[in-house]
């Protein structure tokens, strides 16, 4: 099996992540548009123009992730980085798990409160901060097997970048 991800799941990641970004910088535009029309206001363009961004990049994470998780059943992923203790395995197993979970119930959560009810704001807001803390692990994992490890996992997904031993 190869020791890198393919080119469709290496492109899936970092357009999701980029959407990502996008999704953090707008997401201040659906919350100030719904407190102004809860305030019965009208809410600024410029806040309307943000939640419509929100919105759609919302789902468009939630479609690429679905086709992510095709291009994984179909076409596989590597067997782990060479090296890794049994509890680094079992971590990183329940973390890239993790990160999927909430890359299906944050946009849907987001979904249903623009589209649904008001009440799964409360939740979507809940579950995009954990989103952020376990990206936030994942990231930090990545760096220090970089730094520390000096192993392959980051070359794995960042193949641009060789490992510092090699
Ligand atoms: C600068 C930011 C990021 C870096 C450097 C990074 C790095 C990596 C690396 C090195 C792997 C491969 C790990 C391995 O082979 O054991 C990976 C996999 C993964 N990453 Fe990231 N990542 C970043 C951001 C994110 C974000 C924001 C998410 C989602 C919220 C994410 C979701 C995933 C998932 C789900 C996998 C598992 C892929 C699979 O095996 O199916 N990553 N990432």
């Amino acid at each position: 099996m190869s020791e890198r991800y393919s080119r469709p799941m290496l492109g899936l990641h970092w357009l999701i992540v980029l959407l990502l970004v996008v999704q953090y910088f707008s997401s201040e535009g659906p919350s100030h548009a719904h407190r102004a029309i809860a305030r019965g206001m009208q809410p600024e363009a410029f806040d309307i123009f943000l939640a419509n961004i929100h919105v759609w990049t919302g789902v468009s994470v939630l479609v690429l992730t679905v086709i992510r998780f095709a291009v994984r059943y179909f076409g596989g992923v590597p067997a782990e980085a060479a090296g890794l203790t049994a509890w680094e395995a079992r971590l990183s197993k329940i973390g890239h798990y993790a990160l999927y979970g909430l890359l299906v119930i944050v946009p849907a959560s987001g979904m249903a409160a623009a589209w649904i009810s008001d009440a799964a704001g409360g939740p979507h807001e809940l579950l995009t901060n954990l989103l952020w803390l376990v990206a936030g692990l994942h990231i930090a994992a990545a760096l220090w097997h970089y730094v520390v490890r000096r192993d392959t996992v980051l070359s794995r997904m960042v193949p641009w970048i060789k490992p510092l031993n090699g």
